[in-house]
């Protein structure tokens, strides 16, 4: 079943998102050498309930953590823990927020100092890749369509497509249809229509696309143990095209 949101549905996804985007803000402005993971996930928790909402993994299908915090060879879904981050690290910072019944899911890396000019170029494609993805959301435009643009820019970096995760639809659930490939082919899929809300979130690899999930049961890694990195938007599609609702204010 897909769900077309009303405007002010749009709204209160809005709202959601925007809440999303600045405690993104706040966790980033607190990855430094030394932080631990979980220092990030309290940054997490407490910034959802001071807007009045609550954070949208804690317990989704029995997650432990406010934050997915994904270090290096780590794709998506790290649980945060004692780790301290340190100089070189990438860390993806994963964040959702339920806010007046309705969701927003955004994800950025980010590097821990200086890093190395591959990891940053990794991080620079993926969240590129992600931008001209959105850039296809227009109505009467396929979900193959987003798909590609994806795909088409990471590959032609010289990066692989993670296959094993995908976006997903958002609204009144963290995870509504349709899914949402970063792969696939142009004109294919579902037809893309006004009232639409995805969530787009590219997983970008260095070296295989191949994943493996840790014995926690959550964090996927690379097989090869190479970098990934890890770019995410809720977006809504309007008749003039699309809008990212996961911005700051
Ligand atoms: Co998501």
């Amino acid at each position: 079943m897909i769900y077309l949101k009303t405007a002010e549905e749009i709204d209160k996804i809005r709202r959601a998102s925007v809440a999303v985007a600045n405690g993104l803000l706040k966790i980033r402005a607190a990855v430094s050498p030394g932080v631990t993971l979980k220092e990030l996930d309290r940054i997490a928790e407490s910034h959802a309930r001071e807007i009045g909402g609550r954070p949208a993994f804690k317990g989704y299908r029995s997650y432990p953590a406010s934050l997915c915090t994904s270090v290096n060879y780590v794709v998506v879904h790290g649980i945060p823990d004692d780790y301290r981050l340190k100089e070189g690290d990438i860390v993806g910072i994963d964040y959702g927020i339920v806010l007046d019944d309705f969701y927003g899911d955004s994800a950025m890396t980010v590097p821990v100092g200086s890093v190395s000019p591959r990891a940053e170029q990794l991080m620079q494609v993926t969240e590129e890749s992600l931008l001209r993805g959105i850039a296809q959301a227009i109505p009467g435009n396929r979900i193959g369509d987003v798909s590609h643009a994806v795909q088409s820019y990471a590959e032609a970096a010289g990066f692989s497509v993670v296959r094993n995760f995908v976006g997903h639809g958002i609204g009144r659930r963290l995870h509504e249809e349709p899914q949402v490939p970063n792969y696939g082919n142009q004109g294919k899929g579902l037809k893309l229509e006004q009232g639409l809300v995805l969530a787009i979130e590219p997983m970008i690899n260095e070296g295989t696309h191949e994943t493996v999930i840790l014995e926690d049961g959550w964090t996927a890694v690379t097989k090869d143990r190479k970098l990934s990195a890890h770019f995410e938007h809720t977006i809504a599609i309007l008749r003039e095209g699309p809008v990212i609702l996961t911005r700051p204010e």
